[in-house]
């Protein structure tokens, strides 16, 4: 075990008693000193209750732990992720002018022609050049579950002012239910489907893939011809009838989470345009570079990365919150949900022994305002702490409505001032005589009034979220993700964990259907298996 844990664990102990307030008061420098910057994207971590020392600990964890060269290994294409013997390249996807040699060839010519393929043929659908039976299409929907939906949904709604080109549509889940409800609503004459599956074996999108070929059938001639396909299996793509001029491949070392920068993207760049979405991979390139020469001090994803490990591994809170205050990033929670939690969520090492502590923690989020109304009574007054992670634009993309804005960036301010600041027992008895009360009513009413304060939390500024900061922000949560991962130990890219669940549904399938019995099935699981039977 490295000897910054335990230091860092003597360091938390001797000041967890401090509060966040008092550094401050201490530093006038405090914010200047504890926050970081990438051009005009700005990240202020002195709302937490690290100080020069913690920092000076975390720091030296990072590279103690091997971060640096890890870090390079990750760029050069080495097989980093060696529970499944594979590169971890996504960045190539955005690093359009390197040149990365896997496997003793440079993927780079690769990367450039597919993205070359990928924006002709967005170009060809916004302009009705590509046509469906019922001529220019009007609508996309791109079938896919996890890597293969998360990322482009997420996009397409946060880069909603940039739409120009057709309607987008998602639908991942294999409840019924939702292709059903979007479906509803297309003309499968003007409609393209785009297959989105790194596998192309997802049970979700390869059900939800034939339910959409079959409802086109019922109208169009040649269905598979408004039918588009991403994935890593050629093969698959092609026996599912997909010709190949409409099939997007990737290679495996980009991994599902991460595959939004390649042709799992195309849905989005079908609906905000290939230039705009150069300009994503742009804002991801320039986190990529930040990333790569920045000192571990002024490094944006390392410094994110270390505010974690100290909320989760040092001081033991277990979840953290993202709070973007912006509509439009309503997905990024989802997104970052599996970005985080699907990398980090590991009970081993990569040298199969167990963690020396907890991996990753829980992540969850809802944009503000709306939370403000919902779960942040528990932020504030709950008993258990949960470092917070707002995300603001200075600007919105509503010139007519300043206003709102204002009143949303008050809000997320506000929100971070408070849960630094608390109000004290003092003052809530100040407010509670005010209202007239007195005595012990007095005092029993003081007490709900009191926040505790000394709640951390961050905030990431930027100008606008334009495809270029969107791109910025997602890769400075992938390698926060790679960091963390590597200051635990662990691979943060593969995911066994999703397997089991997967082949017991299928097992499922034949007792659901009566075809089999329940003999080998738990009480529990033979009972509800009753249940649905009956009632199904
Ligand atoms: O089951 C988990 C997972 O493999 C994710 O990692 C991935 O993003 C998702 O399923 C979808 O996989 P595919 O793109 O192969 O359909």
């Amino acid at each position: 075990m490295s000897e910054f844990w335990q230091k860092l664990a003597a360091h938390r102990a001797a000041t967890a008693g401090s509060r966040i307030a008092d550094l401050f008061a201490a530093d006038p420098g405090r914010a200047q000193g504890f926050s970081a910057r990438l051009g005009e994207m700005l990240f202020d971590y002195s709302k937490t209750s690290i100080d020069a020392e913690a920092l000076g600990l975390l720091a030296g964890l990072a590279a103690d732990r091997g971060v640096e060269a890890r870090r390079e290994a990750m760029f050069a294409g080495e097989k980093i992720n060696d529970t499944e013997g594979r590169a971890v390249l996504h960045t190539a996807l955005r690093n359009l002018d390197a040149s990365v040699i896997v496997d003793g060839e440079d993927v780079m010519p690769d990367v450039r022609a597919t993205l070359a393929r990928c924006a002709a043929f967005a170009e060809d659908v916004r302009s009705g050049v590509f046509q469906g039976q019922g001529g220019k299409i009007t609508d996309v929907v791109n079938i896919g579950i996890g890597g293969s939906d998360l990322g482009p949904a997420m996009a397409a709604l946060a880069l909603s002012p940039y739409a120009d080109g057709p309607k987008l549509h998602f639908v991942s889940n294999v409840d019924g239910a939702q292709i059903a409800e979007t479906l509803a609503e297309l003309d499968p004459e003007t409609t393209l489907v785009i297959v989105s599956s790194k596998t192309f074996t997802t049970i979700e999108t390869m059900t939800n893939a034939e339910t959409a070929k079959a409802w086109m059938g019922k109208s169009v001639t040649d269905p598979a011809a408004q039918f588009a396909a991403v994935s890593t299996s050629a093969e698959k793509t092609a026996a599912f009838g997909i010709d190949a001029s409409r099939v997007f491949g990737f290679a495996d070392w980009v991994g599902g989470r991460y595959s939004m920068w390649g042709p799992i993207g195309l849905s989005l760049m079908i609906g905000i345009g290939a230039d705009d979405f150069r300009a994503f991979l742009k804002g991801g390139a320039e986190m990529d570079a930040h990333f790569r020469s920045a000192p571990l001090a002024e490094n944006l994803p390392v410094l994110l990365s270390l505010v974690g490990i100290w909320h989760h591994q040092v001081c033991g809170y277990p979840s953290r919150a993202v709070l973007p205050y912006d509509q439009r990033l309503a997905r990024l929670p989802a997104y970052l949900q599996q970005l985080e939690m699907e990398s980090n969520g590991k009970s081993v090492c990569m040298d199969g022994s167990a963690p020396v502590t907890v991996t990753g923690p829980i992540v969850w989020g809802e944009p503000g305002t709306n939370g403000q109304h919902a779960f942040y009574q528990l932020i504030h007054q709950g008993t258990g702490v949960v470092p917070c992670e707002f995300m603001v634009a200075a600007k919105g993309h509503e010139p007519e409505l300043a206003h709102h804005h204002q009143l949303l960036v008050g809000n997320c301010l506000a929100q971070a001032e408070a849960l630094l600041l608390g109000r004290p027992m003092e003052v809530a008895r100040g407010l509670m005589e005010k209202a007239g009360f007195e005595g012990d009513e007095l005092e029993r009413q003081a007490a709900h009034r009191v926040f505790p304060g000394n709640r951390p939390s961050t905030m990431l500024v930027y100008p606008q979220l334009t495809p270029g900061i969107l791109g910025q922000i997602i890769a400075l949560y992938e390698h926060r993700v790679f960091v963390e991962g590597v200051i635990l130990g662990i691979n943060s890219f593969d995911q066994w964990g999703v397997e089991l669940g997967k082949e017991l549904a299928k097992a499922l399938g034949p007792v659901l259907a009566g075809e089999t019995g329940t003999e080998d099935k738990d009480g529990s699981t033979a009972m509800l298996v009753d249940y649905i039977r009956s009632h199904g």
